[in-house]
């Protein structure tokens, strides 16, 4: 039946999550399980955000106000931009797949460090774009000279993960400050910030900024990390009223449900959460790598909500072993790392229970 297939499609793989919880639990029959793969929020939502989305549950016979406006006006006054500046979608993925069906012709090219988050290069394929890959350097930072060197009359887009998954290092701001002023007017740069909110350097300026300043930059972000909404499926791009406007005609018409639009509008109520998971997140990527370097392995120091681990060897028997101690991590040899894994700060005891487990596991 290939025959039938979308040309670009054959050219795709799968998407290679995070091992789910219920996946382990039916494989290895365990019920105690604490997965710190796919970068959640390990507290989970704010507990306005669970009680906003169950009132709107009984309103679920009425389709969603279509522009999410009321999220896009909470969100304005939160990054002090216009509403209309704003684009809100089905996940920071979908918003990245509007971006290439938005702007790419086929043969278009697109420009990324690698390793990085996959769905750039999906959805540039995808769209018959091509993917431009630049290896990050040898500190796991992105080289944006070797980005700037290969932009030409055909490169649309630009990508920077910042930070970048699965590395959780950032381009420091006055390096980025000089890159957007050199990157030329036909080329929109997408910063991808699903983890910039948990960025804790001070006066880091971010993407929002620039885009105010009025560069051709689609800033994306979400609601799964910091909000711990990953299931609700929220996420929201800053952008010129420009450029979001082939990006609102190829968006579904109800992509973000009430439920969900009504959580991170909660979400955005409560300041004092937010401020708890963030203050946590620091303490315990401290925690993670301090413990970790004790073990013997390299830690990169991390920007993010996870922390990408050295081991010095494969790291397959590693991870399954953790996995049968009810441990799920990500390994990341799909990232193109055969010695790393990367693991999600959980809560101090989620945190206590990964060193103690994995102690244990290297003595064996
Ligand atoms: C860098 C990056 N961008 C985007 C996403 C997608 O986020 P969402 O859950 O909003 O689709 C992720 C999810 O892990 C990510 O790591």
């Amino acid at each position: 039946m290939e025959h039938l297939w979308n040309q670009n499609v054959k050219k795709l793989t799968p998407y290679v999550p995070g091992k789910p919880i219920e996946d382990v639990q039916k494989e290895l029959g365990l019920t105690e399980i604490i997965k710190l793969a796919s970068n959640e929020n390990p507290y989970g939502p704010s507990p306005k955000a669970i009680a906003a989305a169950q009132e709107a549950a009984s309103m679920n016979q009425l389709y969603p106000e279509p522009s999410n406006r009321e999220l896009r006006e909470k969100l304005g006054m939160e990054y002090g931009i216009d509403s209309e500046q704003i684009v809100v979608s089905n996940g920071a993925d979908n918003i990245l797949l509007l971006i290439s069906q938005a702007f790419l012709n086929p043969g278009d090219e697109v420009i990324f460090c690698s390793p990085t988050f996959s769905v750039y290069k999906s959805t540039t394929l995808l769209m018959g774009g091509v993917p431009i890959e630049i290896p990050l350097n040898d500190q796991y930072q992105f080289d944006l000279d070797g980005i700037l060197e290969k932009i030409n009359e055909k490169t649309k887009l630009v990508y920077v993960c910042n930070p970048n998954n699965p590395t959780g290092t950032v381009v420091d701001s006055d390096e980025l400050e000089s890159f957007i002023k050199k990157v030329p007017d036909h080329v929109i740069l997408v910063l991808d910030e699903a983890y910039a909110e948990f960025i804790s350097i001070e006066n880091y300026k971010m993407g929002v900024q620039y885009v105010k300043e009025g560069y051709n930059i689609i800033s994306v972000h979400t609601f799964s990390k910091l909000y711990g909404l990953a299931a609700a499926r929220v996420g929201f791009a800053f952008a010129s009223k420009e450029l979001l406007k082939p990006i609102l005609a190829v968006r579904e018409p109800f992509p973000v449900t009430r439920m969900s639009d009504a959580a991170a509008i909660a979400s955005l109520e409560d300041p004092e959460y937010r401020d708890f998971i963030l203050t946590e997140n620091r303490k315990g990527l401290d925690y993670l790598s301090d413990e970790l370097e004790k073990l013997g392995f390299s830690t990169i120091e991390s920007y993010a909500n996870f922390l990408l681990v050295d081991t010095g060897k494969e790291i397959e028997p590693l991870y399954q072993d953790l996995m049968k101690q009810g441990i799920i991590v990500r390994p990341c040899t799909s990232f193109g790392y055969p010695n790393h894994f990367r693991v999600t700060v959980g809560t101090p005891e989620q945190n206590q229970k990964f060193i103690e487990v994995l102690r244990k596991v290297l003595e064996n």
